[in-house]
């Protein structure tokens, strides 16, 4: 929809399009009326228009029609009307979408049918002649009852993605400005940009600031953009009417309308077609959506988080991610650092997880001894806090006593530290048995610096016997005491 200037409504608008754009503003459940009666759908119309998009029609196949093409929440279906019964319109309605609610209206000597339209589906019937106060509470009723599901919906979805969500742990500078930040722009809608490598904890932030802002209330949606596969992401990101595509057997709600009222995390943002970028932008300037195979324009009140582990400035260099897009998103930068840059929080998190852990599984594994952690100070930890969190619960799974988490519970490949390479060196040219030599070297090497040149411990962690150990390291040129 196009955005209209002050002075240019007065000039050029219609009474009858100033009422389609104050109707679109706000997002009023959308009844339709199915009566033969000209007078009958009238009276309902008036009863309704205040709170309610009213559509009438006056027949049967046409309300069928309509449903095809617009979304409804509610239909009002007289029982008695010519061209198809209105019970035959039921069967219908509800074999073309089970989702709509229906509630027939019928005439008093009739009320038997009514109550048999009640076993094919129907949520309700209201008997002629009523008083607008019936229809409208009934109407509420079903509307309030279809808010309550969604929302239930929601909250089932939100436990489950929630579970296990602690409190941020950091006592590094460059996250304690972040948290400063995210404490000022929490109370603002302005969109944010997360960047960071993968698992140092951006959905976190981005939760976070859903929750300690005024969209608390509201609900937090999160979107997957490399996860989605691109066929079904506009779907997803929109929803769509039945029919709007080969496959779409029922209307769906798209995230954009779920996230209304407050936070959509848009994670993996690079990842989106540039097509999408189009759309989004679009969505962003003009704050509303419409479901595919709809055109009707639907006002969506939401602020906007995506988070990115790539560099979204290089791909928007490289042509593919659109700049007016990424400017729009990145109001608020909140670049998160990569663990092994913030390693006085190694410790802090270890033992945060270890506690996690031990209440989890039922141990009391006691800390960490002093060398296992030296060895989680070194390690270079890739794939960040969640890889730290993914080691600690295997560690305290495969406990099997109390004692502080010793280098013996340390994988190799941290211990070994993956950080160097070992391709470099000689050892390429020497082919397989030197490259196989170098590696040997630097696992030993490091295992040995790990147990601080305890050469039992040492050979305890590579499983070999202490003799095996000496042997290897002279023929590598490591210098041991025998
Ligand atoms: N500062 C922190 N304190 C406590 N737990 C944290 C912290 N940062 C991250 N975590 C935990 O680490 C895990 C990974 O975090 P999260 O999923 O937020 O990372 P991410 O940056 O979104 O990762 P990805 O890029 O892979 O999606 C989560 O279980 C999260 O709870
Ligand atoms: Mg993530």
């Amino acid at each position: 929809m196009k955005k209209w200037g002050v002075a240019r409504c007065q000039a050029i608008l219609t009474e009858e399009t100033i009422s389609f754009i104050v109707q679109s503003m706000e997002i009023k459940p959308a009844v339709l009326v199915v009566d033969d009666e000209p007078g009958a759908r009238q009276s309902l119309e008036v009863i309704l228009e205040d709170d309610y998009q009213v559509l009438s029609v006056g027949s049967g196949s046409e309300a069928l029609e309509t449903l095809q093409k617009l979304p409804v929440d509610l239909v009002l279906l007289d029982i008695n009307m010519p061209d198809m019964d209105g019970l035959e319109v039921l069967r219908k309605i509800k074999e073309q979408d089970e989702e709509v609610d229906v509630i027939m209206v019928s005439a008093l000597n009739l009320a038997r049918k009514a109550v048999d339209a009640i076993k094919l589906g129907a949520y309700d019937y209201i008997t002629k002649p009523y008083e607008p106060e019936d229809i409208l509470s009934t109407v509420a009723r079903v509307i309030n009852k279809r808010n309550l599901h969604k929302e239930l919906d929601f909250l089932r979805k939100e436990v489950e993605v929630s579970r296990g969500f602690d409190e941020i742990i950091s006592q590094n500078k460059r996250m304690l400005e972040i948290f400063q930040l995210v404490q000022k722009v929490a109370y603002t809608s302005t969109n944010i940009l997360i960047t960071g490598e993968s698992g140092t904890g951006k959905e976190l932030i981005a939760r976070s600031i859903h929750r300690q802002g005024n969209r608390k209330s509201g609900p937090f949606v999160a979107i997957n953009c490399a996860a989605i596969p691109s066929e079904l992401m506009e779907s997803e990101m929109f929803g769509h009417e039945k029919g709007a595509f080969t496959g779409a057997h029922t209307r769906a709600i798209g995230k954009f309308e779920y996230a209304n009222g407050g936070t959509l995390f848009l994670d993996e943002i690079s990842a989106l077609r540039s097509d999408l970028q189009a759309k989004l932008l679009r969505v962003l300037q003009e704050r509303e959506i419409e479901r595919i195979g709809s055109n009707r324009p639907i006002r969506v009140d939401i602020r906007v988080i995506s988070a990115t582990n790539t560099n979204l400035e290089d791909a928007v260099a490289q042509g593919k991610f659109r700049q007016d897009l990424y400017f729009r998103l990145n109001v608020v930068p909140l670049p998160i650092p990569p663990l092994r840059e913030r390693k006085e929080d190694i410790p802090l998190l270890a033992n945060h997880f270890l506690n996690k852990f031990n209440v989890a599984f039922n141990k009391k594994v006691q800390g960490f001894s002093e060398k296992a952690l030296d060895v989680l100070l070194r390690y270079h930890w890739p794939g960040n806090i969640r890889e730290l969190e993914n080691l600690t619960e295997r560690i305290v799974v495969l406990s099997t006593n109390d004692e502080p988490i010793d280098l013996k519970a340390i994988p190799l490949e941290i211990l070994m530290d993956s950080d160097q390479d070992i391709e470099d060196s000689e050892s390429k040219k020497g082919g397989l048995i030197k490259i196989r030599e170098a590696f040997e070297r630097r696992v030993i090497l490091n295992v040995l610096e790990a147990t601080k040149w305890n050469q039992t411990e040492a050979a305890k962690i590579l499983k070999v016997n202490r003799n095996t150990l000496l042997q290897k390291a002279k023929q590598l040129g490591i210098h041991l005491k025998k």
